[in-house]
């Protein structure tokens, strides 16, 4: 991040702390509709647009060495698998054999040697780790054509940014860094990190409430009174709209002080925003990477992955991201933050069930945000604009009326 952006954010942090009121320019927007969060309809919309959309599937550390291979079936049955081939290049494809399906790996992580090739399970046809196909047993029975009908795995769509393995089903998407606009080239701190420690659960609710409980802080001096609160003050947080749907929150520390904070941007503009922030993205439209720490320990941050399984229930994973360690085991201060993770997801989605069940009930019109929580209607509003406005029924629609940040302006190169 460029040292004039970490500037602009001191500043706006500031007039976070001392606005009595929302700013002029911010729309009074209206409710989300209730029947988002609920309807079958809406929701197979989002799962073929979800389709269209890259989304990190892990880093290149889980992928070590030639043949190493991690299975992702996160977009609801569909199987993928990313490999690393002889020329080091990091590729997806489909776990679908190219004779009549059958996987052509099984476990979900392993590594297969480029002698052994990937081997169906039903007839045994094998494919190279480059996805073509390698061997037919019982090839007479086949016409001669066969080399043009089936010759390799289906692709996947596969990019690789600062270590982060990403894919995308869509074989005509934008390019990665296109897609992240700002975000490719502001995040630096994301280089290098490699997963310290992984959970997950099941939610019985929708992934939107799901992501939307953690892209505001508002809630945290009710929800996390003995974790979050004693660490960070809402009050200070600034947010970012980005074209593409993403978003940016700085949330300052508890006793936040500016004037020794600049002072510290003085000697280093990143570590002192860094060292005195949380600094988060939503990746739109499922992943958040709340982050910080200091320079000669090494920044990190936590992965938050929310996958749609239906209407009313939503795997929710999450990683937390550290700097390479090395050979040894995972530095203690690493291992313990799983632990405390977990505790604060647990405390961020204890009521979401239930906020589920209200909405199913009829009990709520819909979701009313305020300024602070702008990045909630933004989220929802630009899934209707991945969607295609006008593939949303009406009564659905999100009014689409909110300033979005110029890309170009907030293009705030890494130093
Ligand atoms: S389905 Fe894979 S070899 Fe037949
Ligand atoms: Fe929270």
């Amino acid at each position: 991040m460029k040292d004039d952006a970490v500037y602009r954010l001191l500043d706006e942090v500031d007039y976070e702390f001392a606005r009595h009121g929302p700013p002029e320019w911010y729309p009074d927007v209206p409710r989300i509709p209730a029947a988002r969060y609920t309807d079958q309809d809406f929701f197979d919309l989002e799962q073929q647009a979800f389709r269209k959309c890259w989304v990190t599937v892990g880093t290149v550390h889980e992928l070590p060495e030639v043949g190493s291979y991690k299975v992702v079936d996160r977009w609801n049955g569909a199987a993928v698998f990313v490999v690393r081939g002889e020329d080091q290049q990091i590729r997806a494809f489909w776990n679908a054999c190219a004779h009549r399906g059958g996987p052509v790996v099984e476990s979900r992580h392993g590594a297969c040697g480029v002698a052994e090739r990937f081997r169906c399970a039903i007839h045994s046809w094998t494919y190279s780790l480059d996805g073509e196909l390698a061997g037919v047993p019982g090839r007479r029975d086949f016409h001669e054509n066969l080399d043009r009908c089936a010759s390799a795995l289906r692709s996947v769509r596969c990019e690789v940014w600062r270590g982060f393995i990403f894919v995308n089903l869509d074989l005509q998407a934008p390019s990665l860094v296109d897609w992240l606009g700002p975000i490719a080239e502001e995040a630096t701190w994301f280089d290098g990190l490699r997963v310290a420690g992984t959970d997950s659960f099941v939610l019985n609710c929708n992934w939107k409430l799901a992501i939307e409980a953690n892209i505001e802080v508002y809630h945290v001096t009710t929800v996390h009174p003995d974790t979050v609160a004693q660490t960070l003050d809402y009050r200070g947080s600034a947010e970012e709209l980005y074209q593409g749907g993403h978003s940016r929150m700085i949330v300052p520390s508890k006793g936040y002080d500016s004037e020794q904070v600049r002072k510290e941007a003085k000697q280093d503009p990143l570590d002192a925003l860094m060292g005195n922030t949380n600094v988060s993205y939503l990746m739109f439209p499922n992943h958040l990477t709340p982050g910080g720490g200091r320079r000669d320990r090494g920044y990190s941050l936590t992965l938050q992955s929310f996958w749609p399984i239906s209407p009313n229930q939503t795997l929710s994973e999450w990683s937390i991201m550290a700097p390479d360690w090395g050979d040894g085991p995972v530095p203690e201060h690493f291992a313990k933050s799983v632990k405390g993770f977990s505790q604060i997801m647990h405390e961020d989605t204890e009521y979401l069930e239930t906020v589920q069940k209200a909405i199913e009930s009829g009990a709520t019109d819909g979701m009313l945000t305020s300024y602070h929580e702008r990045r909630v209607y933004h989220h929802e509003a630009s899934i209707d604009r991945l969607i295609g406005i006008e593939n949303v029924p009406e009564h659905l629609r999100i009014p689409q009326i909110l300033p979005i940040a110029d890309a170009n302006e907030n293009a705030v190169g890494s130093t």
